[in-house]
């Protein structure tokens, strides 16, 4: 499953949804969030977490690029095993 949470308006709550839906895949299973935002708000984030010995438990990787979708489709990411295969 990938969700993407996207809008063109600022300070919208994206990044602290991302967090909450990505807390809750979690739990149902293994986790990448991808922070595609420049500002990398949801990196950063995560560092403070781990500088505060309470890191986030799904993994966060940057990559704001336009292309993220073919990144992501072509990258060792996309080949990883997957819990539940159809
Ligand atoms: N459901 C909510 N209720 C109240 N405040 C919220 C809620 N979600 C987010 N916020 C607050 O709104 C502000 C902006 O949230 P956030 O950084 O997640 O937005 P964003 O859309 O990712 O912003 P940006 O466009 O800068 O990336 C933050 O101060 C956050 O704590
Ligand atoms: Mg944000």
């Amino acid at each position: 499953m990938r969700l993407g949470l996207v809008s063109s308006k600022g300070g919208t709550g994206k990044t602290t949804s991302a967090v909450s839906i990505a807390m809750g895949l979690h739990r149902l299973g293994r986790t990448l969030a991808v922070d595609c935002d420049p500002q990398g708000s949801l990196m950063s984030w995560s560092e403070e977490a781990a500088e505060q010995g309470t890191p986030l438990p799904f993994t966060v990787v940057s990559m704001p690029t336009r292309d993220v979708h073919v990144r992501l489709a072509r990258s060792v990411l996309a080949r990883a095993p997957r819990a539940d295969p159809p």
